[in-house]
């Protein structure tokens, strides 16, 4: 008999998680005002609202935190990190951010300006956010299976080419600073962009003298997709397909929450000395001096020994084997997932989950309240809450997908956690025909609302 899969590593410290009763968790949704970002940790069992800072970091990182260098200027961490970046990304320079949307808005501050458009592959929020606050305009150029959440696909965060040559054929050049591909697609369900749709964005960013700008956070899991399913990648280590990748691209942002497996940090890596040297003015000022710029010494050690634990095979394997378990448990149980399952997290397709609430009503949104009152499960809307107004129109955005997010920490659950999520989905979705109403909102800020907006009970 063939020995079950296991994972690669064992456990060193545990910490208590608990359950509560159906009644309280009422009570505390109500109170959180229908917004599972306003729910305290100890209200949550499991919590999959992100997998961004959410990790467990391995010995080698918490050693590496013991001999961080606190100097203000020159620390050996930096150098340490400097090293890391290089050796895995290829970039020679790079600045420290203290997470990812920092680093979007230093990068953003030295090459965006009002009117530029940027086109990518479904921005994640936070771009757009740094994007539309500059009033220049995200264009999502993904290719159209994206948005079929049961299409089979291997790539589905891929660049539609003909819509990015229209954008830009359209603009001239001086009005778009930057291509930006998130790889994995954490919008479009973290879906990877395989290595030929990067050459070809690469070889099209040449054509019209456009930077082409990786948006990195789940950088490693794109490259075990390459690796798993692109011919020809079957027997290439995951850190040659990560140089190889970045090879294509002229910088890169880094939320360093995801695949580096660390609790806070970020980067931007860049091939251009220039560019570095006008970025680094807006580092000094927002993020802090060129050699920590938003992070401590200790945890730019730990980051750079994450660097390596995050592209080490038999951990990707087992981090979206993991992923994977869950989506399948839930399509034996018919629950509509997008499909192929995605690197970080599981997608559910709220709008075939929940086929009665109207779309005004927030769909996403519902259905994460109610799998957080059944079994104190949080996962996060990405549907209309996080898609946000229409800067101009001040209309709410529909997007094409209504969904919920169920991310996975990395090296965090196990899969007995797992069951628990797929079964407490199985109970909602047996009563689903009983769901008809969804909820409204009460207030909410001018842009990224979905993590301060108040709801109440659709009456
Ligand atoms: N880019 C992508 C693709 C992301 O998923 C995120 C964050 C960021 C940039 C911003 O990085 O949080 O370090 O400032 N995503 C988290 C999530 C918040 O839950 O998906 P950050």
């Amino acid at each position: 008999m063939e020995l079950p899969y296991s994972e690669p590593y064992k456990t060193k410290m545990v910490e208590p998680i608990r359950k509560s009763t159906r009644a309280e968790r009422e009570q505390w949704i109500k109170e959180a005002r229908y917004n599972v970002f306003n729910l305290k940790s100890h209200q949550v069992y499991i919590d999959l609202l992100t997998d961004s800072g959410t990790g467990a970091m391995s010995q080698e990182q918490w050693a590496a935190l013991m001999t961080g260098d606190e100097s203000y200027a020159g620390a050996s961490s930096y150098y340490n990190l400097k090293e890391a970046i290089k050796d895995i990304t290829g970039f020679e320079y790079f600045l420290p951010t203290h997470q990812g949307r920092a680093a979007e808005n230093v990068l953003f501050s030295t090459i965006l300006k009002e009117g530029d458009i940027v086109p990518g592959n479904a921005h994640f929020d936070t771009t757009k956010g740094h994007i539309e606050f500059r009033k220049a305009t995200a264009v999502d150029c993904t290719i159209d299976e994206a948005y079929d959440t049961t299409l089979q696909h291997p790539f589905k965060g891929n660049v539609d080419l003909s819509k990015l040559e229209k954008v830009l054929k359209e603009h001239p050049a001086e009005k778009i600073p930057m291509i930006i591909v998130t790889i994995t697609c954490n919008t479009s369900g973290g879906q990877p962009v395989s290595k030929e749709n990067i050459k070809q964005v690469s070889a099209m960013a040449k054509k019209y003298n456009v930077r082409l700008i990786f948006d990195s956070a789940r950088f490693a899991e794109n490259a075990y997709f390459i690796k798993t399913r692109e011919t020809g990648y079957e027997d290439k280590d995951i850190r040659e397909i990560v140089r190889e990748m970045f090879s294509y691209a002229d910088g890169m942002t880094m939320s360093s929450k995801k695949d580096a497996i660390v609790n806070m940090g970020g980067f931007i890596g860049f091939r251009d000395e220039e560019l570095f040297k006008k970025a680094t003015v807006y580092n000094i000022m927002f993020e802090g001096f060129i050699t920590y710029g938003g992070m401590s010494g200790r945890d730019m050690n730990a980051l750079a020994q994450g660097l390596y634990d995050g592209t080490e095979f038999d951990y990707l394997e087992s981090r979206i084997g993991q992923v994977a378990r869950l989506g399948q448990q839930l399509a034996e149980f018919g629950i509509p997932v997008q499909q192929p399952f995605g690197g970080h997290a599981i997608f559910v397709d709220a709008k075939k989950f929940l086929p009665n609430v109207p779309k005004e009503e927030y769909i996403g949104q519902t259905l994460a309240v109610e799998l957080y009152i059944e079994a104190g499960i949080r996962g996060a809307e990405i549907g209309t809450l996080m898609a946000d107004r229409d800067p101009v129109t001040r209309e709410n955005r529909y997007p094409q997908l209504e969904l919920l997010r169920l991310a996975i920490p990395r090296r965090v659950y196990t899969d007995n956690h797992m069951k628990v999520v797929a079964v407490a989905l199985k109970n909602i979705y047996d009563r689903r025909s009983s769901i008809n109403k969804g909820l409204e909102i009460v207030s909410e800020a001018p842009i990224m609302r979905h993590f301060t907006v108040e709801l109440k009970r659709k009456g």
